[in-house]
């Protein structure tokens, strides 16, 4: 049998009316929660995953579950992204996998309908994207929209209706006309900025309105008896005055439609202001955009703000913000969300970090990732389950040296499973990198990795929790417990190898080199670097490189952030927060040195070289914070085992080294290799093989 959480606790009577159900046109909802649609990345090239994805939020609780972007036509595509299709009756069976595994679970499903317009480049179908007017495309590919003729509009017209037949006969509850993200094409014809049409489609605001609201009729015509008719509307795109705003013209297309639908979904665009980061955001977040719908409509809203507090759902209830609390992230971090809060387990919630590395694995074209929930895109090929996970195989006992993110989560999965476990840690407190980063600017809620795994570990009858406990090899063989799993980190490089240089930088030697593990340290005090400027010499490209050099210039210092890539912390266009985190680095004044890297230090100075040319350049900076390159900490493991490889050590019958001690990443591949570590932990393991089932298309030629 699968080990789980105790769940006989009770409700709080505080958040019954989360329970309430709330009727959305013909279809009714059997409470409030609600995921609004999201990519994970499978969607029509892996639909089985893709399935068991949304089947398992139905059955952890969520009363509606939707679908990513469904192109309904192939000449709006946006490949490689891995979106869901509803191109043709052939994309049925597909999506009939998704709704059967909601409804089993007594979820409703519902079906974001998208013509992406000139945001998608069709670069499988080859076909010229449409546009509202003749436009260049919203990336820098050299692509042109054309602008739709009134032909092209009764097509599109006609397409949208019969892919809402379509995914009606698929089962979907729930069908969208969809606009908003800068992302498709109604929204396109909605905005003046896109929209520069003399027609009867352009022009004024209810001419713009017209094709949208065109949609929505031609869908409940079609469909509205059986399903009901969602609409996704950005109501605010954070531009002022060049954009559509909730005070301005997002609130006259809710005062012109407002009956229209059965159901408003209204956010705020674009895709990084919707999916913002925890370290630009609060949790309802949306509010001051989206409050006012309810005021102009009978129908119900939903809101999303990256909800994981029940306080705070039911306070945006009870004010009447929302009807319905629509959430992406925090179904992603804990698909059981709503059947903790209705079994009293809410402080069992897996809560969202605000990371993004879910929108990343997007950006980057990969089934999706959590940093919270390593289980996520893994519920069909692997067969994890978020809160079930297979019984211990012995009554053996096992030491996790290192309370890090990969750490906590072994102990925690292991512990689960019936394994007698004891997790140590050197330091005063346990979390590892975690509990030290979530000291700087804007990261606090990334202590919940830690919060989460502390809190479950508490509660396991097997596991024990050792702070202050410094493990060395006499140590572990002295402590005989029957297996070792060691998460002992790792350390930043101090000499520069990293990305641009593969060996130490020279004159370093003689020069103050600080390193990300020195800032984090929570007795370093930044007065104690040599006064004068400070070069942030980034040449690992995440977020590490912008946010020291955030923090330094808040403390007052003169900054030079160094980076060879065209832009501060590249990587983190993957996670929507580049520009923000250029803008802010400008506004704090930090001199931003771009496509240079770090050649060598003198004795006040440091040379830069242009990464092109090689022309150097003289800095002056009194002192440097390398963020480069990591080296694992295996110091422990090797003399472990050495010590076995010369007989030793018998008693233990394995040992293995885990997350950034076996090589450092992000927090979230750190998560995961622990958690998988604790699922593999006494199995049979085949490594000839992928350990995953696989979806291999077999319908060529259609
Ligand atoms: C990984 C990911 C993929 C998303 N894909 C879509 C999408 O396909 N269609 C859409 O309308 N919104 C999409 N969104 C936006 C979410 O629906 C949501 O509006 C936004 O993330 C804010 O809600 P949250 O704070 O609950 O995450 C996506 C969000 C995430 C995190
Ligand atoms: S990856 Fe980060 S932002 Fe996305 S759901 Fe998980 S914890 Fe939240």
């Amino acid at each position: 049998m699968a080990q789980t959480m105790n769940e006989t606790m009770t409700r709080n009577p505080h958040y019954d009316i989360l329970f309430e159900p709330v009727k959305i046109g013909p279809v009714t909802a059997r409470n409030r929660f609600y995921q609004v649609p999201h990519c994970a990345g499978m969607g029509h090239r892996y639909p089985f995953a893709n399935a068991a994805h949304r089947a398992i939020k139905a059955e952890g609780g969520w009363a509606v579950v939707c679908t990513e972007e469904s192109e309904i036509h192939h000449s709006s595509e946006i490949s490689p992204a891995t979106e869901s299709r509803i191109w043709d009756e052939k994309d049925i069976p597909a999506l009939q996998l998704l709704t059967d595994g909601v409804h089993q679970h007594g979820g409703l499903a519902g079906i974001e309908l998208v013509y992406i317009g000139y945001h998608g480049p069709n670069r499988y179908s080859r076909e010229i994207p449409m546009a509202p007017s003749h436009t260049v495309a919203d990336s820098y590919e050299p692509i042109q929209a054309r602008a739709m003729n009134k032909k092209d509009i009764r097509n599109l017209r006609r397409w949208h209706r019969q892919a809402a037949i379509r995914a009606r006969d698929a089962g979907f509850d729930i069908i969208y006309a969809y606009a908003g993200h800068d992302m498709s094409l109604p929204w396109h014809f909605l905005s003046k900025r896109h929209n520069l049409r003399m027609d009867e489609y352009g022009g004024s605001l209810e001419n713009r309105v017209r094709l949208f609201r065109e949609l929505i009729e031609d869908t409940k015509d079609a469909v509205g008896d059986k399903c009901a008719i969602a609409v996704r509307l950005a109501v605010d795109e954070l531009l002022g005055d060049s954009g559509i705003t909730s005070d301005g013209e997002g609130r006259d297309i809710i005062a012109m439609l407002a009956e229209l639908p059965d159901l408003w979904d209204v956010n705020i665009s674009n895709w990084a202001n919707d999916s913002m980061t925890s370290r630009f955001s609060t949790e309802g977040f949306q509010e001051p955009y989206t409050a006012f719908v309810k005021s102009l409509t009978t129908k119900p809203v939903v809101g999303v703000g990256r909800f994981t507090s029940p306080d705070t759902m039911v306070d945006q209830v009870r004010r009447g913000v929302l009807d319905f609390i629509g959430a992406a992230r925090p179904s992603i971090a804990d698909p059981f969300l709503p059947n903790k809060i209705e079994s009293g387990r809410e402080n069992d919630i897996r809560e969202c970090i605000g990371c993004n590395i879910c929108v990343a694995s997007d950006n980057v074209v990969a089934p999706i990732r959590c940093t919270q929930n390593p289980t996520t895109g893994e519920e069909w090929r692997r067969g994890w389950h978020p809160e079930k996970i297979q019984p211990a195989r012995s009554k053996e006992s096992v030491l996790v040296v290192g309370g890090g993110p990969a750490g906590l989560e072994c102990a925690r999965a292991l512990a689960l499973r019936g394994y007698q476990t004891t997790l140590a840690d050197s330091r005063s407190s346990i979390g590892g990198r975690v509990a030290l980063e979530a000291r700087l600017p804007g990261l606090s809620n990334w202590a919940r990795v830690r919060d989460y795994r502390s809190g479950q570990l508490e509660q396991l009858a097997g596991a024990e929790v050792y702070a202050n406990s410094t493990m060395d090899a006499d140590l572990v063989e002295e402590f005989g417990s029957d297996h070792v799993v060691l998460a002992t980190g790792s350390h930043w490089r101090r000499d520069g190898k990293g990305r641009q240089h593969k060996q130490p930088i020279p004159g370093l030697d003689y020069f103050p080199v600080f390193t990300p593990d020195d800032l984090l340290n929570p007795s370093f005090n930044i007065d104690d670097m040599p006064s004068g400027n400070i070069a942030v010499y980034d040449d690992d490209h995440y977020y590490m490189g912008g946010i020291l050099a955030e923090h330094l210039a808040k403390a007052g210092r003169t900054v030079y952030l160094i980076t060879p890539a065209s832009e501060v912390s590249t990587w983190t266009q993957h996670t929507l927060e580049q520009g923000r985190i250029q803008t802010r680095l400008l506004e704090l004044d930090v001199h931003i040195l771009q496509q240079r890297r770090l050649e060598r230090a003198g004795s006040a100075s440091i040379e830069t070289a242009c990464v092109y040319t090689g022309r150097v350049e003289t800095v002056d900076c009194q002192s440097i914070v390398m963020v480069t390159e990591r080296a694992p900490e295996r110091e422990l493991y090797d003399e472990l085992t050495a010590r076995q490889d010369a007989g030793g050590l018998q008693k233990i019958l394995s040992i293995q080294l885990i997350g950034d001690a076996l090589a450092p990443g992000t927090i979230a591949a750190a998560v995961y290799g622990g958690h998988r570590c604790a699922r593999e932990f006494g199995e049979e393991i085949e490594i000839d093989k992928a350990p995953f089932k696989r979806e291999i298309p077999w319908f060529s030629g259609h």
